[in-house]
């Protein structure tokens, strides 16, 4: 055949090739229309007895319209205690983590950390938790209720009328001050119900301006987000408005979206407003670049704070759920937080999610064997072998952090001057960065097995790079002998 035969045939093609196209595409989306809508009669048959709006922080009152997933809301106030997962300790008081591991309070002393850091618990209790730490001993800026309570109409009437503003305003007010009108205007609960759902179609959405602002951030930069379809997708468009997070994510992302609006990394203090790290992506290497371009009002690069033995200008991390679970491969497959934490429980004809978030280990059936066919008890053992290999991992950098310490008083008591020891402190806000990513972390390795394996193993490669130049200054340096 000629070429110009081909091309004329090529031609000819394409007409035919643009109707199949079009009759196909026609069929899917009838095909998910159907199926879309037979989900959505599948999931919300429920009579509204009372109207819910904006202003309704009060669970028990949505509990009257929706009283299964309610009911199992309430059951956040029950103990919980796994191997690694809830707490231990009293119901008046979760356990000190700081005494349970003592480097982690050595790698927080200058901190409030260093004070009291104790286990997480149910949701029930975040608003009491926080207004009760010893942490607040230390003046704590009004950011911190974001992730403790349902404050939307607070942030509103702040901003008058504009959440975003009012939310902006916080940082600049005390702890004290913002909890005290969140109690006189009768908000004071623990994340509730209109934090999660919009009140008019129970839909699933975000509130959180710190949420909203920190995922515009992350899909106009550069970090790699397999995980996140819809924040890919945004990245190829025209880019003519910012990434919308409630109305360009998919129901599947936002199942693990409604948790990231506070399980995440974050900074809070009186610098500058609530701000997650994203810019550059949510990698460990990634948020630190992000902090390392910050600045503080002082015009100093940022730090959280300064390590009382050492001096060094140490980053803290934030319990990063969203960011590790990020770079899991159960992330990768689509599985979101839901799907493990807020499993579907039968009832009737209808699936309710159970609103019980708790540790899904102590609820294998629903929240993993859906999915692996494997006994309960070969899946708790596949997980602890997990975890327990993420803690020996813990314990050996938390060891080198300690050893990294102690040789950097060693140094400087011998005469190091400040100048050879910028190098070594730098060593130590890296390594203990990474260390921290992971400790803060709640699933003790769970939710990405071998990125946390990763970032352990960084940790104590920095941190013996730190004790060796330390050393190494001890030896050559003539002011040092
Ligand atoms: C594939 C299932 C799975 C997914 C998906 C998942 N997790 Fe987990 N998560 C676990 C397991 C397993 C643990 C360990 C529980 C334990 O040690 O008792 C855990 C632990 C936790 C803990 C500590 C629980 C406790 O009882 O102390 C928190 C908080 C958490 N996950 C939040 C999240 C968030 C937020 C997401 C989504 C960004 C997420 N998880 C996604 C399975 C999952
Ligand atoms: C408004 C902020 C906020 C949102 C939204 C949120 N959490 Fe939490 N979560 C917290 C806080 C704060 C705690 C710790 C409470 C305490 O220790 O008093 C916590 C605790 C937990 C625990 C530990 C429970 C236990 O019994 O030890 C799990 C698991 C958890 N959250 C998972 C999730 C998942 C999954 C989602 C999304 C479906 C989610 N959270 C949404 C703030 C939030
Ligand atoms: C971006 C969301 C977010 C912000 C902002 C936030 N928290 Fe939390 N907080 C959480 C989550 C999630 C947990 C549960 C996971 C954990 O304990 O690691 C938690 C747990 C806690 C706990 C119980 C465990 C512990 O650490 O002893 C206390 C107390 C607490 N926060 C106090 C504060 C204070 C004080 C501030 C302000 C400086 C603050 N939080 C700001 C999300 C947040
Ligand atoms: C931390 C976020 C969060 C909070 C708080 C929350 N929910 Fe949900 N809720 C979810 C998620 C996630 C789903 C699953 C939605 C989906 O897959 O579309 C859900 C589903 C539902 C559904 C749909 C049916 C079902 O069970 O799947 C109802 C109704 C509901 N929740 C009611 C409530 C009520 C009532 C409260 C307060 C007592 C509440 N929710 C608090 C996250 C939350
Ligand atoms: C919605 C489905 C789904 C649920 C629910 C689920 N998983 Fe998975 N899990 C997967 C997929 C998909 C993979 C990736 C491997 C594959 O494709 O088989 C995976 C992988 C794993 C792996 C191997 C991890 C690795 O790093 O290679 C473990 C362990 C695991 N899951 C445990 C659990 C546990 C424990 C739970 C419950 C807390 C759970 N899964 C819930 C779908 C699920």
């Amino acid at each position: 055949m000629s070429e110009m035969t081909k091309k004329s045939k090529r031609l000819w093609a394409y007409p035919v090739i643009l109707l199949v196209a079009a009759v196909a595409t026609a069929v899917v989306t009838a095909l998910l229309l159907n199926i879309a809508e037979r989900k959505a009669e599948e999931r919300t048959p429920f009579v509204r007895l009372v109207e819910v709006g904006e202003d309704t922080t009060d669970p028990a009152k949505w509990g009257v319209n929706w009283p299964k997933q309610y009911n199992t809301y309430l059951l956040t106030a029950q103990h919980t205690q796994t191997r690694y997962g809830g707490h231990g300790g009293s119901e008046a008081l979760p356990d000190e983590k700081i005494e349970r591991d003592p480097w982690l309070k050595r790698m927080f002393l200058g901190y409030a950390f260093a004070i009291d850091y104790r286990d997480r618990r149910g949701h029930a209790y975040m608003l009491q938790d926080q207004e009760q730490t010893q942490r607040l001993t230390k003046p704590q800026s009004g950011s911190c209720l974001h992730c403790h309570a349902s404050l939307m109409p607070l942030y509103r009437k702040l901003g008058n009328g504009d959440a975003t503003a009012g939310f902006e305003k916080t940082y600049t007010m005390t702890y004290k001050e913002t909890n005290q009108m969140l109690h006189d205007m009768g908000h004071a609960h623990p994340v509730s119900c209109v934090d999660c759902h919009d009140p008019e179609t129970m839909a699933i959405r975000v509130t959180r301006p710190g949420l909203i602002q920190g995922i515009e951030r992350l899909a106009a930069g550069e970090g790699e987000v397999p995980h996140l379809p819809s924040v890919e997708r945004w990245r190829e468009g025209s880019r003519d408005r910012p990434y919308d997070i409630n109305r360009d994510a998919s129901r599947t992302e936002m199942r693990s979206l409604v948790c990231a609006q506070c399980h995440v990394e974050y900074y809070c203090s009186s610098n500058f407003k609530l701000t997650f790290p994203w810019g550059h992506g949510m990698k460990v290497e990634q948020a630190e670049k992000f902090w390392n371009e910050t600045t503080l009002t002082s015009g100093e690069r940022f730090f959280d704070y300064k390590h009382q033995e050492t001096q060094a200008p140490i980053l803290k991390a934030q319990h990063p759920e969203f960011e590790l679970w990020s770079q899991g491969i159960h992330a990768r497959s689509g599985v979101a937080c839901a799907d493990c934490h807020m499993p579907y429980m039968r009832d009737g004809a209808t699936k309710v999610s159970d609103h019980w978030v708790r540790s899904p280990l102590l609820n294998v059936n629903r929240a993993c064997q859906v999915c692996h066919k494997f006994s309960e008890a070969e899946i708790l053992d596949r997980v602890a072998k997990i975890q327990d290999t993420n803690h020996q991992l813990l314990q050996n950098a938390g060891k080198a952090i300690v050893d990294l310490i102690d040789t950097i008083i060693a140094t400087r008591t011998k005469g190091a001057s400040e100048e050879q020891l910028a190098p070594v402190l730098e060593l130590q806000r890296k390594a203990q960065w990474r260390l921290d990513f992971v400790a803060a972390e709640n699933s003790m390795g769970f939710h990405a097995p071998q990125e946390t394996a990763r970032i352990l193993g960084e940790a104590v490669d920095l941190a013996r790079q730190g004790q060796v130049a330390a050393l190494s200054l001890q030896q050559t340096t003539p002011a040092v002998q």
